[in-house]
């Protein structure tokens, strides 16, 4: 499966390479695939959409023009496929990524892309895959991971045996990986259960596959000579148990002492981003952990409090 490439915005920064060397504890290396000619960008025609959109490049700007206010209906359609509500994404943030859909499927306009998927259903994963952007990365926001793995893991486990952990949202699982990597330095991953949900199903695929590029695998010093491909190793991905759903509509289970939700809520409207937090909020156990993307703030009203930058931990039960 191609590797998403990520909007420029978001890719790899070689100044944030974790300093967690992992190489020879949780990778095995995977045979070379033969060598093919490297990854590039879909080259953008010169094209007119149907419709006036931004360039994708700035998904976290606040400012929606009234023409953005509703959802795009190609959009609403495609998103309605999978059973996702369209009206609880932020239309701008949808309508950016429209014409990244349109490249991928080599059209111009949206009406061409919706009569291009319905001749070839086949399409429609990726075609969602352009427009609900899925970077991210092992480790992402160090910060939060070294405060995970000196505070919260050692503390929740002064009183547990192994962690219930949900990363919503999860992409194509490097997340839940992370996680899963530090209980086992911790030596807990054993007794642990962790789950991975996202609503697309390629993503879900290749978080299951375990099978990521050198590069993506944390910390390029960790690969003096580095394997194209790297796999999971079998312990962590025996742990990890991966699902397709949406979020807006089913958390899994209930009782998880830590729920990662990073990076997800950033592209909804504001009475969703509620909603979500909301039920993210019940889902938690007694003392659990809400871990949020560094660009996420939690409403007031919840029964959380901020224990860490970008971490929160349930009270009054
Ligand atoms: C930017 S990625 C974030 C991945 C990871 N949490 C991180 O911060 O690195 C956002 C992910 O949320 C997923 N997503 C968006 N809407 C969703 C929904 N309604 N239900 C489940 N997943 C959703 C997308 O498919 C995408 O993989």
């Amino acid at each position: 499966m191609p590797v998403p490439v990520p909007p420029q915005s978001e890719q790899f920064d070689s100044c944030c390479i974790p300093k967690y060397d992992l190489s020879h504890v949780f990778f095995e290396g995977v045979a070379r695939p033969a060598r093919t000619s490297g990854r590039t960008r879909p080259v953008a025609k010169k094209s007119s959409p149907s419709t006036s959109f931004h360039k994708a490049k700035d998904v976290h700007a606040p400012q929606e023009s009234v023409a953005e206010a509703v959802p795009d209906p190609f959009l609403v359609w495609l998103l309605g496929r999978f059973g996702l509500d369209a009206s609880a994404y932020r239309p701008a943030a949808l309508a950016r990524r429209l014409p990244s859909c349109l490249r991928q499927l080599r059209v111009t306009t949206a009406c061409e892309a919706k009569a291009a998927l319905e001749l070839r259903p086949e399409l429609l994963g990726q075609a969602l895959n352009s427009v609900l952007i899925g970077v991210t990365e092992f480790f992402r926001d160090r910060p939060v991971f070294d405060y995970l793995r000196k505070n919260l893991l050692p503390e929740l486990l002064s009183s547990r045996h192994g962690l219930r952990v949900l990363s919503a949202g999860c992409s194509d699982g490097q997340e839940l990986y992370s996680i899963a990597m530090l209980l086992e330095e911790l030596g807990a991953l054993e007794e642990s259960e962790l789950l991975g949900m996202d609503c697309r199903a390629d993503a879900i695929d290749r978080a299951r596959a375990g099978i990521f590029h050198a590069r993506e695998a944390a910390g390029l010093d960790a690969f003096p000579s580095p394997p194209a491909r790297s796999g999971i190793t079998q312990a962590l991905r025996d742990r990890c148990r991966w699902q397709v759903g949406d979020l807006l509509s089913d958390i899994p289970g209930g009782g998880w002492d830590i729920i990662l939700c990073r990076n997800v809520a950033i592209y909804l409207n504001e009475p969703h981003v509620v909603l979500l937090w909301e039920r993210l909020t019940s889902a938690l156990g007694h003392d659990g952990a809400l871990v949020v993307g560094k660009a996420e703030k939690l409403p007031p009203s919840l029964t959380l409090v901020r224990v860490a930058a970008n971490v929160y931990r349930k009270t009054g039960e």
